[in-house]
């Protein structure tokens, strides 16, 4: 087999049981990583299973801090070192106006979402520098610059997923640790599919390219941003949405 363009890197992708998740863990192990798939949905099983001794499942909550560090180690403690990180766990929680959206809900998205990718740059950029650099891809979204009705908290989070990149990029940039985010548009995975059919069909009328992305298109843009390929871009945002930002 040719060597891929990820040959001995070791990675680490949260949200990974599934939909963005899963197709990033595919992909980097397709290019040759070493892949820990952390997920609390115990779907990371059945892919580490199908892709085998290179792809390891861990259960880790990405609001957890202590969750994050032992999902970090298993990376180090298993493979040996670390090189990627993919912070891409999310949820859009529930879809209400913000003079409707309830405390909890709001708590609940930025946790999952926004304190979820904070800490897992929190803990992974030490271990990153120490290692001599590395790279983070955050999974933010069209939402972090553009609104969707209904989904103030998710907004907000994706708002700060960038913001957080940017800030992180900046400041550890000069020790070998690039940081950026994918912004994907509308994609097909379980997280849309339960959103209302009509919310599906408006988000479509407004992407020129006129369809979902696929899972596997966000991945292709994480594991460039991941590769060599990109070794001098940092502190930037993908965006992968078939032209809905651009409309
Ligand atoms: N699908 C889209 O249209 C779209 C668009 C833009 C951005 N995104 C982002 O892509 C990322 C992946 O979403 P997806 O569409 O693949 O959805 P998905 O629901 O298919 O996958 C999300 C995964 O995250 C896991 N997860 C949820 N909470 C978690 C937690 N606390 N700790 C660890 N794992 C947790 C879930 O179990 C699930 O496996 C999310 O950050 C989402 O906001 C999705």
């Amino acid at each position: 087999m040719m060597a891929g363009k990820l040959a001995d890197k070791v990675a680490v992708v949260t949200g990974a049981g599934s939909g963005i998740g899963a197709a990033i863990v595919e992909a980097l192990h397709r290019e040759g990583a070493k892949v820990v798939a952390a997920d609390i949905s115990g779907q990371q099983e059945e892919l580490a299973k199908r892709l085998g001794s290179d792809c390891v499942p861990v259960h880790a909550d990405v609001t957890n801090g202590t969750d994050i560090q032992t999902m970090l180690h298993v990376a180090t403690a298993t493979f040996g070192r670390l090189d990627i990180v993919c912070n891409n766990a999310g949820i859009d929680g529930e879809l209400v106006p913000t003079a409707g959206c309830s405390e909890e809900n709001y708590d609940r998205v930025m946790a999952v979402n926004a304190r979820g990718v904070f800490l897992g740059m929190r803990y992974a950029i030490p271990i990153l520098v120490a290692g001599g650099g590395g790279t983070i891809v955050n999974t933010a979204s069209i939402a972090s610059t553009v609104a969707f009705p209904s989904m103030a908290p998710y907004c907000a989070s994706k708002g700060a997923i960038l913001m957080m990149t940017k800030t992180a990029a900046v400041e550890y940039a000069a020790a070998g640790v690039r940081i950026n985010c994918i912004c994907p548009g509308v994609t097909d995975t379980a997280l849309v599919r339960q959103m209302p059919e009509k919310l599906i069909a408006g988000a479509m009328a407004l992407t020129p390219m006129g369809r979902m992305g696929q899972p596997a298109e966000m991945a292709d843009a994480a594991v460039f941003l991941a590769s060599d390929d990109a070794s001098f871009i940092t502190g930037a945002a993908i965006t992968v949405d078939g032209g809905y930002t651009a409309l």
